[in-house]
């Protein structure tokens, strides 16, 4: 795997706001990410926590016309521009919506997709590298990373019979070929590798309520090590 200065790890942490959470979610298509964000939401909202959902590219309307644009485009872009617009999207989201919402004690942003995607299809897929497009994301706020991440494992067949079951028409990434899913599977090996304490694996091939119960351990730990959360998990 490509080598990554310590340096360059380091200037990525997540923001320091009190009693209040950032969570990314991640994987390939038909990684189940959309019924386990949903069941998030539920389950920190019983635990009184606010809690917003914002997906990647978009949250906000610069952003949904950059996710338009990319999504639908025809032409293949070039790997920079792909990672230039996501980082954009990124640094207008943080800006607008994550920083200010997450100031509000008792809030969980939750992001369905985040850093980790460019990572994987642009410094992975694209091979523009892990160094470059964390480089592109080393200065404020685009340094800001969740406070944990879920990372739904699956593999090439159940993407593609999950896929196919859903028989939605192809954007822009879903159209391409297997050596380009080979590599997105292989980019969340090695990018789970640079951030082993932020990045929790799941096997994504379990039916939802074991991955839920997974999702659920980590969560009780991360609102336990907060001392303003109560026993039963309740904020007081
Ligand atoms: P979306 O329809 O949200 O995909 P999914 O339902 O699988 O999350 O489309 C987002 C697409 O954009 C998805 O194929 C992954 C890709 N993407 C990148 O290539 N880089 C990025 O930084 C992000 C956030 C997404």
């Amino acid at each position: 795997m490509e080598h990554v200065p310590q340096e360059l790890l380091q200037s990525f942490r997540p923001p320091a706001f009190h009693h209040s959470y950032f969570i990314s979610f991640e994987g390939i298509e038909g990684s189940g990410k959309t019924t386990q964000i949903r069941l998030t939401k539920e389950f920190l909202e019983e635990r009184n926590f606010r809690v917003l959902i914002l997906r990647e590219p978009g949250g906000t309307t610069f952003g949904e016309h950059l996710r338009q644009a990319v999504l639908s485009t025809t032409t293949q872009l070039h790997p920079l521009a792909e990672a230039y617009l996501f980082a954009a999207s990124r640094a207008q989201l943080l800006h607008e919506v994550v920083m200010k919402e997450l100031s509000i004690p008792n809030t969980v942003v939750i992001c369905d997709r985040y850093l980790d995607s460019t990572l994987v299809y642009q410094g992975k897929a694209r091979n523009l590298g892990h160094r470059l497009i964390l480089e592109i994301h080393q200065h404020f706020p685009l340094n800001l990373t969740p406070h944990i991440t879920f990372f739904l494992e699956i593999g090439l067949d159940t993407s593609r019979d999950r896929q196919r079951q859903r028989n939605s028409p192809k954007d822009y990434f879903e159209g391409q070929g297997e050596a380009f899913y080979r590599k997105l599977i292989e980019g969340y090996q090695e990018v789970r590798e640079l951030f082993p304490d932020r990045i929790c694996t799941l096997n994504g091939e379990l039916v939802p309520d074991e991955v839920f119960a997974l999702i659920q351990e980590r969560l009780n730990a991360l609102l336990k090590s907060d001392p303003s959360v109560e026993k039963d998990g309740k904020r007081s």
